[in-house]
């Protein structure tokens, strides 16, 4: 005897998958639904699979139409599965999104993470479904972020694990001695021997030093030093890739206020642009306008995923008391890298505060937490005031 139709719900229901919508013609209209019994068939030719019920609007319209859509959905579109699956009449599920027609007239959704455009060349029968297989004739992936996934009747996203480490450059030491006007060499020599990277005014030897540069023809580090610059257009930023490839030196371009409110589209487009551009690393800083965790994270993981290879930095403040939990947001959203600054002088975030940070998540940072502490110490006694920096006289006890 069969197993029964609920066991074998609830069974199935433990497989997790991914989330398509379903789309095709339908006279002079469209019709789509959404499907889990997406797969992968062949390579060469290009085919794939859906599985839908016979008794479904869409069955029919696949069948008569002969061509399917597929359009992968992201982790932030479960709103657009439920709509597909039923929540809104056919007629309305299409309306607020942009759509795309390749080859055969099938709708895609513009801003899914892939899409493609099938025409059907099987149609098998598989009980209350039919299995139609589509050979592919036009495809895409416009957009890198996590995908969308159904469990158990659930709609969900991949866990956001931790990374195994973190890396510092100090970023904010040398501007905030300058306003002070402290002598700055015997600290940022102390910030650098802890094997942090540090930005200096001016050129000079090149390792283990960056420079923010606002055109090319300012001060280069010597070889083997880092060019910061702040994103402006397509065109500067080329330039200043450029000047670093010609200077031997990486090149790092930052967008400033990047999770500032409304923010999103703005600064993911600058991350595009620093990536076309050839940038070694994208900077992300929170500049004048306060982050929250939810702005972090829903930008982070579309710059994380856009920027693939590229390590993408951030720097953050602890103006408004999250710098912490903005930075614990930015590792869980995969980043590593992260601009400080030694004892967290002027709001910037506190190099000793997030090693500490690290070490209780079990990240490893490489950089010497103590002898940061030290120095620390000694910023404290030139500047004459308690420094902001929350952790310092943890630095040589805890670990
Ligand atoms: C996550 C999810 C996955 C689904 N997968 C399929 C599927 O693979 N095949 C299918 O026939 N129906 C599937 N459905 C059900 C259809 O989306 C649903 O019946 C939809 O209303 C059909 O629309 P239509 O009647 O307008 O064609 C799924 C529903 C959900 C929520």
């Amino acid at each position: 005897m069969a197993v029964d139709t609920e066991t074998f719900r609830s069974v199935l229901g433990q497989w997790p998958t991914g989330v398509v919508l379903v789309t095709t013609t339908a006279g002079d209209g469209w019709h789509g639904m959404t499907a889990s019994s997406f797969s992968s068939v062949s390579l060469e030719p290009p085919l794939v699979l859906v599985c839908l019920d016979t008794r479904l609007a869409s069955h029919r319209l696949v069948s008569d139409s002969g061509a399917f859509g597929i359009s992968i959905l992201g982790r932030d579109q479960a709103e657009l599965g439920r709509r597909f699956a039923g929540r809104l009449p056919p007629a309305e599920r299409f309306q607020g999104q942009e759509w795309l027609t390749p080859r055969t007239g099938s709708p895609v959704l513009a801003n899914a993470l892939g899409w493609l455009d099938c025409r059907v060349v099987h149609a098998y029968p598989g009980g209350d479904h039919t299995i139609f297989v589509g050979e592919v004739l036009a495809a895409d992936t416009p957009r890198a972020t996590g995908p969308l996934l159904f469990h158990s009747r659930t709609w969900g996203r991949l866990a956001d694990p931790l990374p195994d480490r973190v890396v510092l450059a100090d970023t904010g030491l040398a501007a905030a001695l300058e306003r002070r006007g402290l002598a700055d060499g015997r600290l940022l020599e102390a910030v650098r021997d802890a094997g942090v990277r540090t930005r200096v005014r001016g050129g000079g030897p090149g390792k283990a030093r960056s420079v923010l540069l606002d055109s090319p023809a300012g001060p280069a580090p010597g070889p083997g030093g880092v060019i910061e610059f702040p994103y402006r257009d397509p065109a500067a930023a080329a330039a200043m890739v450029a000047a670093a490839r010609a200077a031997d030196c990486t090149a790092v371009g930052r967008v400033f206020d990047a999770f500032a409110a409304d923010r999103r589209a703005g600064t993911l487009a600058a991350v595009g642009e620093l990536l076309a551009a050839g940038c070694d690393e994208i900077a992300l800083d929170e500049g004048g306008e306060p982050a929250s965790p939810l702005a972090v994270r829903e930008i982070l993981g579309d710059a994380v995923s856009q920027a693939r290879q590229t390590p993408v930095r951030v720097r953050l403040t602890d103006r408004a008391g999250l710098g912490l939990a903005n930075a614990l947001t930015a590792m869980k959203s995969g980043v590593r890298h992260f601009d400080v600054t030694l004892g967290g002088l002027d709001d910037g975030l506190c190099s000793v505060d997030l090693l500490f940070l690290a070490s209780r998540l079990g990240v490893e940072g490489p950089a010497d937490r103590e002898a940061l502490a030290a120095a620390a110490a000694e910023l404290e006694t030139a500047c004459g005031e308690p420094l902001p920096g929350r952790t310092r006289a943890l630095g040589r006890t805890a670990s």
